[in-house]
Order: C-alpha cells, then sequence, then structure tokens
C-alpha cells in the first residue's frame, strides 16, 4: 500500500519542490491548502497528481480528517508566531489525533539547537514550536540543511558582487557554512518523510564552504578578485543587530526584515554541521558551490549584457 504524505506549504518554493519528489518516490501525497491560496498553484499541484485538501487551521475536525491514514506529515509553511508556532501546533495536534505517526517540522534552516534565544527571532519561533513537538505522541525528525544556496545570489555581505568583497567576522575566515539548494533539501526531505527510522535531526549540507574558499572560488569562477573584509567580532555583529532591530519595531511583524536577514547571516557564522547525513539516503546528487557561483556569475554577466 502507499504512504500517504501529507504536506501543509505545499504551494510554496520548497512544498511544491517537495511534492514532485515525494510523487517519484512513489508516495500518495495530500496537499493541505487554504481558501485564500493561489488557485494557478493549487490547479498545477492537482494536475501533478496531488490530492488537494481545502482546510482552515482553525477548523479542527477539518484537519483531524485530513490526517486521517496519513504516515508523516511534513510543514514546509513559512510565518511568523501564528504559523510557526500557532498553525503547527493546530496541525500537530490534529496529526496525534489522527494517529499518525512522524511529523517533519517546518525547521529547514541553520542547526538551531546550537543557537542560544535571542539569537534568531526565527529560530526562536522554532524552538518554542519544538518543545510543542517534543511533548506531543508523536515522532518527530527535523531537517537542518543550514542557507538555501540561492541566498548567495542576493549580494548579501558574504559574497557581495557589486562591492566585490567577501565579509567574514573575526576569527572566522576558516569557518565552514553549511549550504543546500532547495531542490536538494525537497529531494532530502522526500526520502526522510518516507523513512519511518529517521533520528530526531538530519544534518544536511550540499556544500560547506569558508569565506577564504569563497575568495578564492569566486576569483577563479568570476575571473575577477574579490577581498575578503574582516567585519569586526560576532558580538560587535549582535550588538548592531541589536540596535537596528530596537530602531525597527515595525520588522516585529515582517518575516525577513534587514535584522532579521543580518540574524540570519550572524547564524550562519555561529553554528555549523560537525557530521551531516547526505549519505543516508543513495541516489541523490548535491548542487556544488561550483555550479551556485557560475550560475550567479553567468546571470550577472546576463544581466550586464542587458545594460541593468
Ligand atoms: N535555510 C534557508 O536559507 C531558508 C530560506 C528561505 C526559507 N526557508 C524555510 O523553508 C521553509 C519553507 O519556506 P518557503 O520559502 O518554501 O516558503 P514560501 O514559498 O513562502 O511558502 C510558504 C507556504 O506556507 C503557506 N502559508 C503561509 N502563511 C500561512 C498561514 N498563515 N497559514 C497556512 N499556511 C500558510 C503558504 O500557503 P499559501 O499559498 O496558502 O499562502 C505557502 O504554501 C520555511 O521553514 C522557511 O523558513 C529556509
Amino acid at each position: 500500500m502507499k504512504n500517504i504524505i501529507l504536506v501543509a506549504g505545499a504551494t510554496g518554493d520548497l512544498g511544491s519542490r517537495l511534492c514532485k519528489h515525494l510523487l517519484k518516490n512513489g508516495a500518495g501525497v495530500r496537499a493541505l491548502v487554504r481558501a485564500e491560496t493561489n488557485q494557478e498553484k493549487i490547479n498545477e499541484l492537482r494536475e501533478s497528481g496531488v490530492e488537494i485538501v481545502t482546510v482552515s487551521f482553525e477548523d479542527e475536525a477539518g484537519l483531524v480528517s485530513a490526517c486521517k491514514g496519513v504516515s508523516c506529515v511534513v510543514s514546509v509553511l513559512a510565518g511568523l508566531r501564528e504559523v510557526i508556532v500557532t498553525a503547527q501546533s493546530q496541525l500537530l495536534q490534529a496529526a496525534v489525533q489522527a494517529g499518525v505517526p512522524r511529523f517533519i517540522p517546518s525547521d529547514f534552516c541553520t542547526d538551531f539547537t546550537q543557537l542560544q534565544a535571542g539569537e534568531n527571532r526565527n529560530f526562536d519561533l522554532r524552538k518554542e514550536f519544538q518543545f510543542v513537538l517534543e511533548t506531543s505522541d508523536i515522532r518527530a525528525t527535523s531537517v537542518f540543511n543550514g542557507a538555501f544556496a540561492y541566498v548567495l545570489q542576493y549580494d548579501i555581505p558574504l559574497l557581495d558582487t557589486k562591492a566585490m568583497t567577501i565579509t567574514y567576522y573575526s576569527g572566522k575566515a576558516d569557518w565552514q557554512i553549511d549550504f543546500t539548494s532547495l531542490e536538494d533539501t525537497a529531494a532530502f526531505t522526500a526520502r526522510a518523510a518516507l523513512d519511518n527510522t529517521t533520528p530526531r535531526f538530519l544534518r544536511i549540507a550540499g556544500f560547506q564552504i569558508s569565506p577564504i574558499e569563497l575568495a578564492a572560488l569566486t576569483g577563479r569562477i568570476f575571473g575577477e578578485h574579490f577581498e575578503l573584509k574582516d567585519q569586526g567580532t560576532l558580538e560587535q555583529f549582535s550588538a548592531y543587530i541589536q540596535k537596528v532591530r530596537t530602531e525597527n519595531p515595525a520588522g516585529e511583524n515582517q518575516l525577513y526584515p534587514q535584522w532579521q536577514q543580518m540574524q540570519y547571516l550572524y547564524s550562519m557564522f555561529a553554528a555549523h554541521h560537525l557530521t551531516l547525513d547526505n549519505n543516508r539516503y543513495p541516489g541523490l546528487n548535491w548542487q556544488t558551490v561550483e555550479t551556485t557561483l557560475q550560475e550567479i556569475n553567468n546571470n550577472k554577466t546576463a544581466q550586464n549584457g542587458a545594460g541593468i
């Protein structure tokens, strides 16, 4: 009999890829969508073979019914407290009531178990939900993938192709930072969802690279020199983030305000994977740093050519 995997957040960037990989691995896929979810995205999922269940997270009976017969619930929801703590708790309770044995929460980030409360607001919400999860009668597995590889294309201080700089924090020039592509994270998570022997945490990285290594590689791939910049200590960065946060109270209601993006950068330099579970499933091909940088360089060249 087919395993049925329930996906919450199936219309999202990671969610739509996850559904595709689950189907490829022979799973039955049921997607939870909301009345307000984009209809075009729902149609795409339906046409690919995903069963659609439209339900409000407030509708306890509807959620329990959606969870019936499911072997694993995977949440790939994105949001603040009302999503990560409230909606995920509603979904979790329904899964427990329906007798679902396993739950994968929407973590998909740097290993926040290595970070202190207050260091990253969005990770603190995940920790809060983790407490709910661990006191529930269900087996949980979190996937930690570091940063999505695509963040390197945004000219963040770590790799700024406009300023031609690579920023690091004092003593961290050789610190290995974890990156995984969206596609690889989805492919791995699909396998984990179908594997009922997973441990509490799975750690993956398509590639791990330090600022020094990044400078050498970007120089080769872009054919230009990137300057390595010591931006001071992580403690100084943390104090600066706190100052920006205090001055921008509106950001408390935004998912990715500027100070939250800085907290992600801080987290990349404060936590990393010491062991990887990449080889847990055979047949996965991980996107390399070379491919990632080559794509960024190609886009940059195309934009320059188009006069952007
Ligand atoms: N490690 C990294 O670098 C990195 C970067 C980005 C994201 N992430 C993480 O990856 C995971 C997936 O993110 P994503 O980028 O794929 O997100 P996304 O594309 O924004 O998709 C989010 C999904 O959540 C659903 N959703 C949003 N608000 C909701 C609500 N109030 N109630 C119910 N559903 C709601 C959306 O459904 P509707 O279509 O109905 O709105 C959508 O399907 C998240 O945990 C996110 O934090 C990690």
